[in-house]
């Protein structure tokens, strides 16, 4: 079934994750999508905030029913391919363009009721004076006009189709081919390490002094 109906639209909702959770708590179909122009709670992961100037972000979620394993992995493909060839997935799926972090990728679901929600906000239009001066070293954009933001999306879409039906083995090439951490020293709540690559099962691997440790889930910081 297509992705991307039916389709609520707002001018400004609190956040499109929290409303296509509620959607699909309620029986929404795959494949619903909720799209705002602007939120005032957007959510982002580790309990984080996602902001955006009003009209120059793609803000978007999508109610998916039985999601793959790979879901936020095959997402960041997605969304790579989208950004271009010169864009990187920093594992499990930020999107970066010239090390720039111009997508951030919220997965929440119910696994138990076998639904998910893929929530993607991608900085489509904006400039570099829309971000807070604490991100102009971090944050990056596609740089295109806002009368852009409708025909991305219809672009997604169709990437989306395509990665969440895609052999697992696949998604981990496509990942691999774009990994920003790949042989970078990285951190994370545990410890540091080398990043080493992604494993059959979407997880990162770092090697440490204590040998290699595979990480599930979580933050891992790039130390540059
Ligand atoms: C991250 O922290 O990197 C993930 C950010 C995800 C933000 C998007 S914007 C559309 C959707 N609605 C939300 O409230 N969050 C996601």
């Amino acid at each position: 079934m297509s992705l991307g109906s039916p389709r609520v639209h707002f001018r400004c909702t609190d956040s499109t994750n929290l409303h296509a959770r509620e959607l699909a708590a309620g029986g929404a179909p795959h494949g619903t999508l909720v799209t705002a122009s602007e939120q005032s709670a957007g959510r982002g992961r580790q309990g984080r905030t996602w902001a955006a100037p009003a009209g120059r972000a793609l803000l978007s979620s999508l109610v998916l029913r039985d999601p793959p394993r790979l879901l936020p992995l095959a997402a960041g493909v997605a969304v790579a391919e989208l950004a271009g060839p010169q864009a990187r997935v920093k594992w499990p799926n930020d999107v970066l363009v010239e090390r720039r972090k111009v997508a951030g990728i919220l997965v929440e679901g119910r696994p138990q009721e076998r639904w998910a929600v893929l929530g993607i906000g991608l900085n489509v239009a904006l400039r570099d004076e829309d971000f807070p001066p604490e991100l102009r070293d971090t944050a990056g954009t596609l740089a295109l006009a806002p009368e852009a933001v409708e025909a991305t999306l219809t672009r997604l879409l169709e990437l989306l189709a395509h990665w969440i039906r895609a052999e697992p083995e696949a998604v981990l090439d496509a990942v691999r081919n774009r990994d920003a951490l790949l042989h970078h020293r990285v951190r994370w709540a545990g410890g540091a390490g080398h990043a080493a690559g992604i494993d059959g099962d979407g997880r990162l691997l770092v090697a440490t002094d204590a040998g290699q440790v595979a990480l599930e889930a979580g933050e891992v910081h790039l130390i540059r």
